[in-house]
């Protein structure tokens, strides 16, 4: 009998698969901190944790008591509990490396040592930043089909507004391609370079332990049930807020720059995939839209979703550690998921801002995060 615990599955994606789980009969436990940050002072919209069907242990994954009460009984774990800020890992690089890698080590350090475990699988939601900025190719050298990986962009080059990696033959602009899971990893952030820890840590654990496991690199999630207080991260919530206060959008660098949104359902399926597979993955999966769309787009298909007349700002500002463009390979997706992704991103944005309009206003942080990090010679 199968029974899955969810870490950190009070959050944005926990709350949506924990929901699928339960409309799929599959028994859940979730361990969760209620991290401020995320959930606020006084956590609210989370009466659906009382469900009856639910269990909830409130605690963190970096307190092995936490963790070995909340793994007893566990035949597949779906490890989501992070921190997740890109621009805020790059300051608070202790509390990061604590809560993602040192957290992760932990779980695995019990399953190691407690030989009474049941524990059959272990899925990991990693993120497509470890990739840096990912697979590009140079139409200008000759050869386009030779894929090239560039370093992540220096703060000399993104002042002088030079916002496309270069070719390293010929320096024309680079352009991205979709990037595959074979392709090589270079975390350009703290934050990146901890999901790769917990990507390796996972994947040699496993092995040594004989635990089926699933690496997810997802791309940019978003969707109805996103933090729309946490102002680290997640660009349309930010910029949902600001809209709905008539607030310009201020758009980084020269606004095309481009992310692979997908919505929410469609990671939750992936991951419900991975603990109902007849055999385990044993490997690493690109969980993505495989459609790169530029800020400047979302940032005007969100408008036009909320009806709202806000200017959109292209500011040549820029943060050091920001990868220009992300588009993933989904042919590993569509193996596991049957139909791949399901969720265009227009009803994506109209689901999602039908529900932004069902929340509180909150404040905007933009502001404030982003004079954290000029502060600190990330932003210029
Ligand atoms: N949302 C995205 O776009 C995205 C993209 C790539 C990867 N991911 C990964 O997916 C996972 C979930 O992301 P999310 O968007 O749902 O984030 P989220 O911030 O909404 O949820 C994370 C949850 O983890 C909990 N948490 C944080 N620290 C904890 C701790 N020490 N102990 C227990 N719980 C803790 C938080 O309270 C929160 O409920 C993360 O691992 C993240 O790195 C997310």
């Amino acid at each position: 009998m199968i029974k899955v615990l969810i870490t950190g599955g009070a959050g944005f994606i926990g709350s949506h698969l924990s929901k699928l789980l339960i409309v799929e009969n599959i028994p859940i436990r979730i361990v969760d901190s209620l991290s401020p940050q995320i959930h606020g002072a006084l956590p609210e919209g989370l009466d659906w944790l009382a469900d009856e069907r639910v269990e909830f242990i409130r605690g963190s994954i970096t307190d092995r008591q936490t963790l070995e009460a909340a793994l007893s009984g566990i035949t597949h774990v779906i490890h989501l509990a992070a921190e997740t800020g890109t621009g805020q890992s790059m300051y608070e690089m202790a509390r990061y490396n604590e809560i993602n890698s040192q957290g992760t080590a932990l779980l695995l350090d019990i399953l190691a040592n407690r030989r009474d475990h049941g524990v059959q699988r272990l899925i990991l939601s990693s993120s497509r930043s470890v990739y840096g900025e990912g697979a590009y190719v140079c139409q200008a050298c000759g050869d386009s089909s030779r894929r090239i990986f560039p370093g992540a962009r220096s703060a000399v080059q993104l002042a002088a507004h030079q916002w496309n990696p270069q070719c390293p033959h010929c320096e024309a602009s680079l352009v991205a391609v979709p990037t595959r899971e074979n392709d090589p990893v270079r975390p350009a952030s703290i934050y990146a370079a901890t999901k790769y820890a917990q990507e390796d840590l996972v994947r040699v654990a496993c092995d040594a332990l004989g635990i089926g496991y699933a690496i997810l690199r997802l791309q940019n999630v978003y969707g109805e049930g996103q933090s729309l207080k946490n102002p680290y991260t997640g660009i349309l919530s930010i910029f949902s807020t600001r809209i709905r206060r008539g607030l310009e959008l201020p758009i980084f660098e020269d606004g095309l720059e481009t992310r692979d949104f997908v919505h929410v359902e469609d990671v939750a399926r992936a991951m419900c995939a991975c603990i109902t597979s007849p055999e385990p993955v044993n490997k690493v999966i690109n969980v993505g839209s495989g459609i790169g769309t530029s800020v400047t787009d979302v940032a005007r298909l969100l408008a036009i979703s909320l009806q709202r007349d806000v200017p959109i700002r292209v500011t040549s500002q820029f943060r050091l550690g920001d990868i220009r463009h992300n588009v993933a390979d989904i042919t590993l997706l569509r193996e596991l998921v049957q139909g791949g992704p399901q969720v265009a991103l227009a009803d994506g944005l109209d689901r999602f801002t039908a529900w932004v309009l069902t929340q509180p206003l909150p404040e905007d942080g933009l502001e404030r995060a982003n004079a954290e990090l000029r502060a600190r010679k990330l932003m210029a």
